[in-house]
């Protein structure tokens, strides 16, 4: 009796180390997004990176220049976070159908891999995600409570920093404020200015022109519209089209118990959930974000940062033209002695990315290709560059004692480093020299390959017009 109990009891013991190793081991292995304190992949989700997690932190130490004091400032400002598109939320409905066949995987099928898989908690918060039916598509891409605060909050510390020019009493002389013709932008104008002036302000932003040109020039070039960066032809499409993004879907699907590839576009899907729940609430944890682990999100970002090189960046020459009107804009406003003194635009995208570009700022030496995705060290990554409510300031300095006035550049509360200044501090009469083209080009040419062949066609005909009434008169 004794000597069996003392063996069920080794047997029993044997069964809970078993046990407990099984769970130890596994626990171990897989990783849990909701539990990594750290959390590194959310400063990697593009220009879907929430905007607190990619601001700079060293700004109090950079903005100060002795002997100069701050006079003017230029803001290029893309609105804050926001909902999505229309596209995407009308296929959100379908995360609740993957959602469940995911949790079957997990708990019926048991088609769960053995190694790498979700941890508990991940799963089982991803077995109660649902979709917020609230969100329809008439609110498509609205600016997110969120976003109101990301825009407050950039006008404070900008205040609190550069509180003579960016003061509390607001007059329209001395400011001037801009928004597209967007719900986003519009909202983005009213936080940035309640961050600056109070609930209770009466800015009045200046009207918008009929046609854009300023904040969106892309509207109106044919030749770019045209431009294909996502097409066949395309690094992105290529990139889609290889070997490691085949493998880095079917490790995707595996580890989320699909025993077949789910199509890239169910988790493109997911990836767009996960971003756009992060920013938010980015204290939260959103859980599409666990289906994720840092090195699949590496491709899915590298894909899209390579949209976005051939899209708006250096990829494609014609880009760095593009926001002629907005780069011209800020070094005429800085380099005049007349107000106003502050002038903020809130924007896109699109607008934010090309000024980099026509500026030279983030420039890789090699082109972003599909071939060279392995690459770690790219500049053109647009989760620092441009994510939600990405903003560019230029600050102009008069300084005494016979020193040139200076200049610094802010990207996201970033000084940003040039090879031409003393780091970011930059001599005003180099920054004019350095952009000389851009100051002083006629844009309306020179902003668009397209533009420019209309004016060549309208001078073509202009001087057959002349030719012909020189011809008449002679004759
Ligand atoms: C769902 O979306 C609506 C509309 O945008 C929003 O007001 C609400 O706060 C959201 N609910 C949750 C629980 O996030
Ligand atoms: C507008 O505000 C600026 C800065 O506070 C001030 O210097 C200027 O005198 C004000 N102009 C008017 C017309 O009130
Ligand atoms: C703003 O105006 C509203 C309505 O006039 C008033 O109730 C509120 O107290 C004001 N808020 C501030 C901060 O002045
Ligand atoms: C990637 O996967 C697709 C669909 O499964 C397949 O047609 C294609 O040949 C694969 N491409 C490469 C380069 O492995
Ligand atoms: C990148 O990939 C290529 C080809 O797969 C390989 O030859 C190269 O060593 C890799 N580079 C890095 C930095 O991993």
């Amino acid at each position: 009796m004794c000597i069996r109990k003392h063996s069920d009891m080794r047997f029993l013991l044997a069964i809970i180390s078993v046990l407990c190793l099984q769970i130890c081991v596994h626990s171990q292995d897989d990783y849990c997004f909701g539990k990594d304190t750290e959390r590194p992949q959310t400063r990697h989700f593009t220009s879907k990176t929430a905007y607190q997690i990619i601001k700079g932190t060293n700004m109090e130490k950079e903005y100060l220049v002795p002997g100069c004091k701050a006079t003017k400032i230029w803001i290029l400002h893309r609105h804050g976070t926001r909902l999505p598109t229309v596209s995407t939320i009308k296929a959100a409905p379908r995360l609740e159908i993957l959602r469940d066949e995911i949790v079957k995987n997990y708990r019926v099928r048991r088609t769960k891999p053995d190694t790498n898989a979700l941890c508990l908690e991940d799963l089982t918060l991803l077995s109660m995600w649902k979709w917020n039916a609230s969100i329809t598509i008439d609110q498509e891409q609205f600016l997110t409570a969120q976003g109101y605060e990301d825009l407050k909050g950039t006008a404070k510390t900008y205040q609190r920093l550069y509180g003579d020019v960016l003061n509390k009493n607001y007059n329209n002389s001395h400011y001037k404020f801009r928004h597209t013709d967007t719900q986003r932008t519009t909202e983005s104008f009213k936080a940035f200015v309640e961050g600056l002036f109070g609930v209770n302000n009466t800015v009045q932003p200046d009207p918008i022109p009929e046609e854009d040109l300023l904040l969106r020039p892309y509207d109106y070039c044919e030749s770019w519209k045209a431009h294909d960066y996502s097409g066949i032809n395309s690094e992105s499409y290529k990139f889609k089209h290889s070997a490691v993004w085949n493998k880095t879907i079917e490790e995707i699907s595996k580890r989320l118990g699909f025993q077949y590839p789910l199509e890239s576009s169910d988790v493109e899907l997911m990836w767009d959930m996960c971003r756009y729940e992060q920013a938010w609430q980015v204290d939260r944890i959103s859980a599409w974000c666990a289906v994720l682990t840092s090195e699949q999100v590496t491709i899915l970002e590298y894909e899209d940062d390579m949209k976005y090189y051939y899209k708006l960046g250096y990829g494609y020459e014609e880009n760095t033209r593009l926001n002629c009107r907005a780069a011209q804009d800020m070094l005429t406003h800085l380099n005049s002695e007349t107000t106003p003194n502050v002038v903020a635009y809130f924007a896109h995208t699109s607008g934010v990315q090309t000024l980099l570009a026509a500026l030279g700022i983030a420039k890789d030496n090699t082109p972003l290709t599909a071939a060279n995705y392995n690459r770690s060290d790219y500049k053109w990554r647009t989760s620092n560059l441009d994510p939600f409510a990405s903003n560019f300031i230029a600050v102009k300095y008069e300084c005494n004692d016979n020193m040139p006035d200076k200049a610094i550049f802010f990207l996201n509360q970033n000084a940003v480093e040039f090879d031409w200044c003393d780091g970011s501090l930059c001599d005003w009469p180099e920054v004019l020299k350095q952009y000389q083209l851009l100051y002083t080009a006629d844009c309306s040419n020179f902003y668009c390959a397209g533009a420019s062949a209309v004016s060549i066609v309208t001078s073509l005909s202009l001087l057959l017009f002349c030719t012909s009434i020189i011809l008449r008169l002679m004759y």
